[in-house]
C-alpha cells in the first residue's frame, strides 16, 4: 500500500479537499470545521456553487467520509449547512454513527440577523450547525473527563439565576449554551455592536462591518468560530478547514494557539486567506478593513459590487428580494 504523505502544518493546500485528504494519513487533526458551498448558486471565483443534485449529495457523502478518516477518535467535527441538503447531511451522520465511526452530539442552530429581505415568504434567519466528536466517545467515559476536547468554561455564558434572579444556587462559572446559538455582544470579541446595542444576535458579516474583508461572498464571522474552537480543542491542537475560503476558521485558530491546516480550491482565495491567518499569527489581532479600502461611501453603494449570489438564481428563487 502506497504510504501517506504528511499534511502540511500551518499551510493551505491549494486545490480539491477529497484529493488532499485522501492522501494524508488517518487521525492526523484534531478539530475539524466545514462549511461547504451549500448548492445554491452563490458566486465563487472557480467552484461552481450550482450542481445536479444526486452529484451534490453524493460529492457530501465523500468529503465528510474524507473528514471522518483524518479526524483522531477523540476530535470533535462540526458541519455547517444550509436548510436545502441539512437532512440529507444529518443522515449520513446517522449511518457514520451506525458503522461506529462518529457520535452524533448536537444539532445546533446559528440563527442570525440580517441580510434578508424577501418578498412573498418568511425572511431565512438561519443555519444548521451539526456537532461531532470521533469514535472515542462509543467507550464508557465520564462528564468530567470526556475522551473529547470540551472546554467548558472556555465558553460557558452567564446564566439568568446569575444576572436575572441573583439565586445563590447559581454556578458560578455559568452554564453552558444553548443549542440556538445567538452569540450575544458581551460573548463575541468582535466589533459587531456599539455598547449600547445588546439585542443583536450574532449577524452575518455586512459589508460595512471592519471585519468583513470583501473579497469572498460567504465570510462567516470569528465570532461563531471561536466559540468552536475554544471548547472543542486545546493550545497546540491542529484545527482543519476543508473548505476555507476568506480563511476564518485558520484565523481564529491562529489568535487562539492551535495549529492550522485547510484546503481550498481556488488559488486566489487560498493566496488571501494565508495573507489573513499569517497577519494574525504574527500580531495576534484579527485583520480588519476600512469602507475605504472597500471602495464604500456611507450612503451610497459601492462602486464594484462584491461577489454574491449569482444572477441564474434570481428566476429560481421565486420570492425572494434584494438584500435589506
Ligand atoms: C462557503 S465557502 C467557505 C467560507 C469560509 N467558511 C469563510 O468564512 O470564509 C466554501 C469554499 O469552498 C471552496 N471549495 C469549493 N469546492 C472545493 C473543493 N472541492 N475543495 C476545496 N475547496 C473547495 C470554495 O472556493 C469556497 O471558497
Amino acid at each position: 500500500m502506497a504510504r501517506k504523505n504528511r499534511p502540511p502544518q500551518d499551510d493551505i493546500a491549494v486545490g480539491d479537499c477529497i484529493a488532499s485528504m485522501n492522501a494524508w494519513p488517518e487521525g492526523c487533526v484534531d478539530l475539524i470545521f466545514a462549511d461547504p458551498p451549500y448548492n445554491i448558486g452563490y458566486k465563487y471565483d472557480q467552484y461552481e456553487d450550482k450542481r445536479d443534485d444526486h452529484d451534490y449529495v453524493n460529492w457530501t457523502y465523500d468529503w465528510i467520509d474524507a473528514c471522518t478518516r483524518l479526524l483522531t477518535p477523540g476530535g470533535s467535527f462540526y458541519i455547517l449547512i444550509g436548510d436545502e441538503y441539512a437532512a440529507e447531511t444529518r443522515v449520513h451522520l446517522k449511518q457514520l454513527e451506525r458503522d461506529r465511526r462518529l457520535v452524533f452530539r448536537n444539532w445546533i442552530v446559528w440563527h442570525y440577523t440580517f441580510g434578508q429581505n424577501t418578498r412573498a415568504k418568511f425572511n431565512r434567519s438561519h443555519a444548521h450547525l451539526f456537532y461531532c466528536v470521533g469514535p472515542a466517545a462509543f467507550d464508557k467515559w465520564q462528564v468530567k473527563a470526556p475522551p473529547f476536547a470540551f472546554n467548558r468554561d472556555a465558553i460557558a455564558v452567564p446564566s439568568a439565576r446569575q444576572t436575572t434572579y441573583a439565586d445563590a444556587r447559581a454556578n458560578p462559572k455559568g452554564k453552558l449554551p444553548d443549542d440556538t446559538w445567538y452569540l450575544r455582544p458581551q460573548e463575541t470579541q468582535g466589533e459587531y455592536f456599539k455598547a449600547n446595542e445588546d439585542t443583536w444576535y450574532l449577524s452575518r458579516l455586512c459589508g460595512t462591518f471592519k471585519e468583513r474583508l470583501g473579497w469572498h461572498p460567504c465570510q462567516l464571522p470569528e465570532a461563531l468560530l471561536e466559540r468552536i474552537v475554544r471548547l472543542s480543542s486545546h493550545e497546540g491542537d491542529v484545527v482543519f478547514d476543508p473548505f476555507v475560503g476568506s480563511g476564518t476558521t485558520l484565523a481564529v485558530a491562529a489568535r487562539l494557539g492551535r495549529r492550522w491546516l485547510g484546503c481550498e480550491l481556488s488559488d486566489e482565495y487560498a493566496a488571501k486567506a494565508l495573507e489573513r491567518v499569517r497577519h494574525v499569527a504574527a500580531t495576534g489581532e484579527a485583520m480588519q478593513t476600512t469602507l475605504t479600502d472597500k471602495g464604500i461611501e456611507r450612503g451610497k453603494p459601492k462602486k464594484k459590487a462584491e461577489p454574491h449570489r449569482s444572477p441564474h438564481l434570481r428566476g429560481r428563487r421565486r420570492g425572494a428580494g434584494a438584500a435589506s
